[in-house]
């Protein structure tokens, strides 16, 4: 079993399997990717590997990460490795969404239990400003079959500064015919990014305050919850989740391990430094991975730390995927 020295346990473990992405979302990559291309990052072979490692070591869960995961050709076969690995009980991915009209009919067919799709306004000039893509139609429309096909849908939104009481509406009356869990992040402050964060950040305790007016009741936390605060309400279908890294104790919680598409683990999503596993993951030594992942675990922090402004080696989130 995965244990860090405060305690905390790691049975997740998000993968990132590309930094690529075709979306230019303004707090992750407002010019566009401008990297390498899907050839320099981990083959399925090495993340089957890494992920057999990881099952070995207690994980049960894995989310399949990006930059846009899907830009990968082979992203249903490795949805598949993860559904096949011995000991991962539930799979999961995190995706922009444009393919899921498409596309998730098949994905659940290889086994993908949940999808986490980013949705960072309701408004069609809003959605493509804010990402670039002028996608949101297609995106809702995506949402509809993901659920279709059985998926557990959740809906990550960004709160910026312009985030009015009239978007939230907005989004609370979706919700009341919606059954999705819609989850608002704060802006989370990276390394190329710091102007935009100082005059977008907002927190989430004002949308928390006027949940709690209208109704919605804090849902139970599970023994494996993530940093999400839940709450639901008779009157809708779908939920809400409030993340706030920002707020005391939000690290507490932590039970996940990143690891990104180049192969690198990341122990905190603001390490200073990812550790490099790639020789082994290439070499297909699944006991060595598991030592050095073992021992690499004693040099995990308390805390991120962003509250000083440190935001370590994280110059955008889709180095690592969130
Ligand atoms: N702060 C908070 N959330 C972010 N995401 C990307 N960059 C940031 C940031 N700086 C979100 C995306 C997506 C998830 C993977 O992370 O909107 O939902
Ligand atoms: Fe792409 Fe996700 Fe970054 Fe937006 S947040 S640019 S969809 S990787």
């Amino acid at each position: 079993m995965l244990e860090d020295s405060f305690g905390r346990r790691f049975r997740y473990l998000r993968v990132s399997i590309t930094e690529a992405c075709n979306f230019r979302c303004q707090y992750c990559l407002p010019d566009g990717y401008d990297g390498p291309d899907n050839s320099a990052f981990m083959s399925l072979t090495e993340v089957q590997t890494l992920m057999t490692a990881f099952a070995r070591m207690g994980t049960t869960k894995i989310r399949i990460t990006g930059g846009e995961p899907s830009l990968r050709k082979d992203f249903t076969e490795i949805i598949q490795a993860a559904v096949n690995t011995p000991g991962i009980q539930k799979v999961a991915t995190t995706t922009h969404g444009a393919r899921l009209a498409k596309d998730a009919h098949k994905w659940a067919q290889a086994g993908l239990d949940q999808v986490n799709v980013s949705i960072d306004s309701l408004d069609p000039n809003q959605f493509a400003l804010i990402t670039g893509q002028n996608k949101l139609e297609q995106i809702l429309k995506g949402l509809d079959v993901a659920v279709d096909a059985g998926l557990d849908v959740k809906v990550n939104t960004v709160l910026l500064q312009d985030f009015s009481p009239a978007r939230l509406t907005r989004f609370l009356d979706w919700l009341k015919i919606t059954p999705v869990t819609l989850r608002f992040i704060e802006l989370m402050e990276t390394g190329e990014h710091k102007a935009f964060f100082k005059s977008q950040h907002m927190s989430g305790q004002p949308i928390k305050d006027r949940l709690l007016a209208e109704g919605w009741q804090p849902v139970i936390r599970r023994k494996d919850a993530g940093p999400a605060q839940e709450f639901s309400h008779p009157d809708y279908a779908g939920k809400i989740g409030l993340i706030m890294p920002y707020s005391k104790d939000f690290c507490k919680s932590c039970n996940r391990l990143r690891v990104s598409a180049s192969g690198k683990l990341h122990l905190c999503l603001f390490s200073e430094q990812g550790l490099d596993l790639r020789h082994l993951l290439k070499a297909g030594d699944t006991d060595a991975l598991m030592q050095f992942v073992h021992d690499a675990l004693n040099s995990k922090h308390v805390s991120h730390y962003l509250q000083d402004g440190m935001t370590g080696a994280t110059k955008h989130l889709a180095m690592l995927g969130g």
